[in-house]
């Protein structure tokens, strides 16, 4: 766990235009700066970052958060991540008990210069080898693409490497992987005589390199082992050319293949990525649909494909977040993306993919294949083979959808499946970005004075001091954030308390969505502070007056059903008097 006065100091420190500006470009307006949205695809800017809020906000696509936000919306990180990425590019050291990772980290840097700079001489030597060009030619690869994937040739050569490593014999040459050792302590380079295929982290830094014969040759590629800088599970290969494509069409395609990835840009199709070497791993799969609501898993049609896919499918189902669309696209005949994409055209292959199959459907699809439905014995063999894997699923609207899919084919009711699975009640997991009350409670109204007070809160939270606590009710989503805030305020977790901040206080707690919900209202209203603090003072006084009318109903109404004391009378009398006066 990162403390949380870190987290606050964080974003104390940075400033969000900054943050931003690292990846896209911003313009000045107003207050404000502004930039089309890289989250959602449009022509005139609707996005904008306030600075004095701390907070981005897109009124297109309704995006929003702090810098932190950003940074995992952007990068597809996780919050941790996020929060490591930022505290670095200000070099603030991330208090936490695994400084492994820091140092981890500090070892880093040198190593990926080594690998930036095998990743030039490779593609300097490419261009001095006309067998290597063919070869890529005769894949129907443009110079273009290659260099966008900034595609090399490590030279037929025992230690090519040593022409641009004066310090070959380093033993960081070993550790990043582009030199091994034998056991007579005789080192040579890795890739030899092969095309070379840069594999980059999210920020554009080459962490490994796959390495493909030309022509025939076993092992067919070769790949960097795992390093301080490349850990295989977790990479996903084009990622860095594909991001904003990707953003446009809030869609990802995960192939298996390096060529899959390049062949298919190659004919226009850019949200592409593929997992490396192994099928696809819980961190790849958070990861994908942390970039898009929608992701397409293309998987060859063979024994080897039907495995990756059935593996996809349960990684998938453990991760998978309602809302979000996990599909898995088997293309029509033995062809891979790369083949099919180049033998077709692009609209052919954008066509499959309208045509892939969602995971609920997979799944089912699948295990009724695999039973005898018509019989007993086959009903009995469906349930047990999707017990373990109803189990797995974390999305509960997806849950009950497929369990009832199941329970009809095995001819059972719901209810009996789930207990035969034992499935016990998930609780509400966050889905992303939607608002919505916790059930059994009714939202108020949106113009509630919760609401109100909550929204001139969140522009100004240092107000929270001045609310009369006591007559504040929790019995809405509002009420409990607004006391919620207040404490946080009082209570001085919140210094210097701008939105980002504030925002990132509450993330995880129960209040984050109705927070964020509300910041994401107030950048859509122009907000004049002298107004605001009207509206401030002017809810509190219609606070009180509530709170006296809600006094006398009780006192009326116990007067009805039985009588009052003289005490009560006597208050009774006296709200009276203070209401009309
Ligand atoms: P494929 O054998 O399907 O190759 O391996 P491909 O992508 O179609 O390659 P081309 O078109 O023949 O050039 C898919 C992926 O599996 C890993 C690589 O990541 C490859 O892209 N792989 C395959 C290896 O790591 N080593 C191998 O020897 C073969
Ligand atoms: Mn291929």
């Amino acid at each position: 766990m990162i403390p949380e006065s870190f987290i606050q100091e964080l974003l104390a420190r940075v400033d969000i235009v900054d943050v931003v500006e690292r990846y896209i470009t911003l313009k000045k307006a107003g207050a404000n700066y502004q930039a089309c949205c890289p989250f959602h695809s449009e022509k005139t800017p609707s996005f904008t970052v306030s600075q004095s809020k701390q907070f981005y906000h897109c009124f297109g696509c309704g995006a929003h958060g702090s810098a932190i936000g950003f940074v995992m919306q952007y990068s597809g990180l996780g919050f941790v991540e996020a929060v490591e990425e930022l505290a670095g590019q200000l070099g603030m050291p991330v208090p936490r008990e695994v400084t492994a990772r820091s140092q981890e980290k500090a070892k880093q840097q040198p190593l990926t210069e080594r690998m930036a700079r095998a990743a030039r001489f490779y593609k300097e030597q490419l261009k001095a080898s006309p067998k290597a060009i063919d070869y890529l030619k005769g894949r129907g690869l443009t110079g273009e693409i290659a260099a966008r994937y900034g595609l090399g040739y490590a030279p037929d050569d025992w230690q090519g490497l040593q022409r641009v490593f004066d310090d070959y014999a380093d033993p960081a040459m070993v550790e990043c992987g582009l030199v091994i050792e034998n056991e007579q302590g005789r080192r040579y380079d890795r890739f030899r005589d092969r095309i070379m295929f840069p594999i980059q982290d999210q920020r554009g830094n080459v962490i490994g390199f796959g390495g493909r014969v030309l022509g025939q040759g076993e092992p067919k590629y070769l790949n960097s082992p795992e390093t301080p800088l490349f850990h295989k599970g977790e990479e996903l290969y084009g990622l860095p050319q594909a991001r904003k494509e990707i953003q446009q069409q809030d869609m990802v395609l995960v192939v298996e293949g390096y060529m899959d990835v390049v062949g298919l840009a190659q004919s226009g199709v850019e949200n592409v990525v593929a997992t490396l070497g192994t099928a696809a791993t819980g961190t790849n799969v958070q990861r994908l649909i942390r970039l898009a609501d929608r992701v397409v898993f293309c998987f060859d049609r063979d024994a080897a494909g039907d495995r990756a896919a059935r593996r996809a499918m349960e990684v998938s189902l453990e991760h998978l977040v309602d809302g979000k669309s996990v599909e898995i696209l088997q293309l029509d005949g033995t062809q891979d993306p790369d083949e099919f994409v180049r033998e077709h055209g692009r609209d052919a292959f954008l066509q499959q993919t309208r045509n892939a199959t969602r995971l609920s459907d997979f799944l089912v699809r699948k295990l009724i294949q695999e039973s005898n439905t018509r019989t007993a014995e086959g009903r009995a063999k469906l349930v047990s083979a999707a017990k373990p894997l109803l189990q797995k699923i974390s999305a509960p609207v997806l849950r009950v959808q497929i369990t009832k899919e199941i329970a009809r084919h095995a001819q059972l009711s719901q209810a009996e499946l789930e207990a035969q699975c034992g499935l016990k009640p998930l609780a509400r997991t966050r889905s992303f970005g939607q608002y919505a009350p916790p059930p059994g409670r009714a939202r108020p109204a949106p113009n509630s004075l919760e609401h109100t007070l909550l929204l001139t809160i969140l522009r100004r939270p240092e107000r929270a001091a001045r609310l009369p606590l006591e007559l504040i009710t929790p019995d809405s989503a509002e009420g409990e954030a607004l006391l919620a805030v207040a404490d946080a305020v009082e209570h001085a977790a919140l210094p210097g308390g701008n939105l980002g901040q504030v925002l990132e206080h509450f993330r995880g707690s129960p209040h984050e969505e109705i927070i964020a919900a509300l910041a994401a209202q107030i950048e859509t209203e122009a907000g004049d502070e002298g107004e605001q603090e009207a509206v401030f003072t002017d809810s509190i006084q219609r606070l009180r007056g509530r709170d006296l009318r809600r006094q006398i109903d009780a006192l009326n109404a116990k007067e009805r059903a039985g009588g009052l004391s003289p005490e009560e009378r006597r208050t009774l009398a006296m709200l009276l008097a203070r209401k009309s006066a």
